[in-house]
């Protein structure tokens, strides 16, 4: 496929063509290969006619494309999104002779009802058989949807969405077929307008000092539109859950990511051997379907694979913290570092570099106890030499402010592409750090290992092709120090 056009990520995933929307269908087979499904529309470069797309992935950054998993069963129904399970005990009963089998879960939106549905793989995932009983859950209105599957001390769990009620549904069964609802969870946090693509997943507690305590559960809700931002945007609750109710540890609002380019986001099934695996769709159904990579004939990306979990500080309370699975599968040479940055500018041209892809960290130390003077700060701008169009973004350390600014590029002209995103993000300790991906059109930040991130997409009229590191305003005894390095294409 050609992944060639100015605006291709070339470490996120995006599909061949066409309009791509939530991830789908997570999971990890047993011989390590991790499979994406997605909503797909494979005939136009807006949403609708709605497929799961397929990738695979050894290390979740170089993609195989594979033939469109499941298919809309008649002109007028689709098929929404949802997610898979290995029935390794075959209790659905369609694998009698394997313990690899995939069972899909998934709604099929018709135009006044929207129901849950199943299908299954007997080949590992890459072909589905839809169930000649389907659905499984029967539409009880037009908004009802994203079930999101997972295994409960031998039962199977299921978060459905009511959106327009703000709750969701949790179900239980045995065989995958017949489910039985056993809760609601409601009205808690950010309403918005609509609550889609819940996830339930078990997650690591590492306490403050970095202690690993008992895991907690973890509710994840997608809401839009009414983002404070606007559009969309995701929230969690941390709590605890018995196998039938989950329990959130208070009422709080927490969203995923500062920026507005991570949505319905969803954890890969069962990936019990490490932390929990995060994929989310990098856009915003406010401009989605209007970005300008139609002229490449693509729209939309998903957001970088992210590990995750739970932290809770005495500062800001509980915290999911996200950070980049392991980059060294792309990570290509070391392009320009230094130690000794403090009140310094490093400036980087990597316009010789083929993915016009970087990943860049930044590490403050010897921080004075106390007040930090307002101004000092370690910022980044990514340039264009011929357009001088520019993408900047930096945290103000005495402040305890980090900041993103996409208003210097130049090729999206929409009223709802949010110029600017910042994030109140306290520090402590005497050092803080920043890690960054730069992928063409998109960029990600991870402040201080991953307490707060952000996903922004931007689109300039010239590649921005020069990176500028720069601290200012630092006190005595601080130093920093930096790393460049060129990504490779997946
Ligand atoms: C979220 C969503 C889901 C739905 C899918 C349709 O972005 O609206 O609720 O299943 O997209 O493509």
């Amino acid at each position: 496929d050609d992944y060639g056009g100015q605006y291709r990520p070339q470490v996120h995933f995006s599909a061949p063509q066409n309009f791509l929307n939530d991830p789908n269908g997570l999971f990890r087979d047993g011989r390590g290969t991790w499979h994406l499904y997605y909503q797909y529309n494979p005939t136009e470069l807006v949403a609708g006619n709605q497929h799961w797309g397929h990738a695979t992935s050894r290390d979740l950054y170089h993609w195989v494309n594979q033939p469109i998993a499941l298919f809309p069963p008649r002109q007028d129904v689709f098929v929404f999104s949802g997610s898979s399970v290995v029935d390794c005990n075959n209790t659905s009963g369609f694998f009698p002779d394997q313990d690899n089998g995939v069972v899909a879960i998934y709604t099929l939106a018709a135009p006044d009802s929207q129901s849950q549905a199943i299908a299954y793989s007997r080949d590992g995932g890459y072909t589905f058989t839809p169930y000649e009983g389907n659905p499984v859950i029967p539409g009880n209105s037009s908004q009802f949807r994203d079930p999101k599957v997972i295994s409960y001390q031998g039962h199977w769990v299921m978060a459905l969405a009511y959106p327009v009620e703000f709750a969701v549904g949790i179900f239980i069964s045995s065989n995958l077929i017949d489910w039985t609802p056993v809760s609601n969870f409601s009205h808690r946090g950010l309403l918005g307008l609509q609550w889609e693509c819940p996830n339930l997943v078990q997650v690591p507690y590492v306490d403050e000092d970095g202690a690993r305590q008992d895991d907690m559960w973890l509710l994840v809700v997608s809401v839009n539109p009414g983002a404070p931002l606007g559009g969309s945007v995701t929230q969690y609750y941390p709590g605890t859950f018995d196998g039938t109710h989950f329990r959130a540890v208070d009422s709080a609002t927490r969203f995923i990511d500062f920026g507005k380019d991570n949505y319905a986001g969803q954890f890969f099934y069962d990936v019990a051997d490490e932390d929990p695996v995060f994929i989310a769709w990098a856009s915003n159904w406010q401009y989605a379907q209007d970005v300008p990579t139609d002229r490449e004939g693509w729209r939309s990306v998903m957001g970088l694979p992210r590990r995750t979990y739970l932290t809770k500080t005495a500062r800001v309370g509980w915290k999911l913290v996200f950070e980049p699975y392991d980059l060294r599968p792309v990570m290509g040479d070391e392009l320009a570092s230094s130690e000794d940055l403090a009140n310094d500018a490093l400036t980087v041209d990597f316009a010789h570099v083929p993915s016009n892809a970087l990943y860049w960290e930044a590490h403050v130390t010897g921080l004075p106890e106390g007040a930090l003077p307002a101004r000092a700060s370690i910022n980044f701008t990514f340039v264009s030499p011929r357009t001088r169009e520019s993408f900047s973004g930096g945290f103000l350390l005495g402040a305890e402010s980090f900041f993103l600014d996409r208003s210097r590029t130049r090729g999206f002209d929409n009223v709802f592409f949010t110029d600017r995103f910042s994030v109140d993000s306290p520090r402590s300790g005497d050092s803080w750090s920043l890690s960054g991906v730069f992928d063409r059109s998109i960029i990600e930040v991870f402040l201080d290992r991953g307490i707060d991130s952000a996903t922004t997409i931007f689109f300039s009229k010239q590649p921005l092709t020069e990176l500028v590191l720069a601290t200012s305003d630092l006190p005595e005894g601080a130093r920093v120090s930096v790393r460049v390095n060129a990504l490779r294409s997946g």
